[in-house]
């Protein structure tokens, strides 16, 4: 399996997960970085002129990337992580499947977040990526071991 590790994190909490799983697969991580960085202002979802919260009421919005240099064109298979903002995938997670080409790839989702599950975050990206296999993938919450992540990876048979 040639596969990346890509995440986006705001704060820190996806970005360990992410750490883990490169290990555990054996595979180089990328991390999808905003051109402006978020702010903790950015991220106050209880002020709903912050800009996170402007960017995720419009599914359209799609937040610009600082570089795009992950080599997916390498990859068969993209680990895809983020944090869970309003029940789905952050939009500049939209602007990343849309800088590159995923046709024929396997991307498979995993985030964080403070409770939710992954929701509809598949239906929210699979618009970004036609021609791409996305594999609803699971919540990292908490501590995983790299034995714990790779069993799970193991367990999707990604080839
Ligand atoms: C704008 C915003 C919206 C969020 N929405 C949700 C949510 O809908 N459900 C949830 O469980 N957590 C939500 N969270 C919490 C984050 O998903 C959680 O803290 C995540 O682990 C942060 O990851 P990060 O440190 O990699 O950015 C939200 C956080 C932010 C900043």
């Amino acid at each position: 399996m040639n596969a990346l590790v890509a995440y986006f994190s705001a704060t820190g909490t996806t970005a360990l997960a992410a750490k883990t799983l490169a290990n555990a697969v054996g595979a180089p991580l990328y991390e999808i970085k905003p051109a402006v960085p978020y702010s903790s202002a950015d991220l106050d979802w209880m002020n709903q002129r912050s800009r996170s919260s402007v960017e995720m009421k419009d599914k359209h919005s799609r937040p610009a990337l600082a570089d795009t240099t992950a080599p997916v064109a390498h990859c068969d298979v993209i680990f895809l992580g983020f944090p869970v903002w309003w029940y789905v995938a952050p939009t500049i997670v939209n602007t990343f499947l849309e800088a590159y080409d995923f046709t024929g790839k396997t991307i498979v989702l995993y985030a964080t977040s403070g409770g939710s599950g992954l929701g509809k975050s598949a239906d929210g990206l699979s618009i970004s990526a036609p021609g791409a296999k996305i594999v609803d993938g699971r919540l990292l919450n908490g501590h995983f071991s790299e034995a714990e992540l790779k069993a799970w990876v193991d367990g999707l048979h990604l080839g």
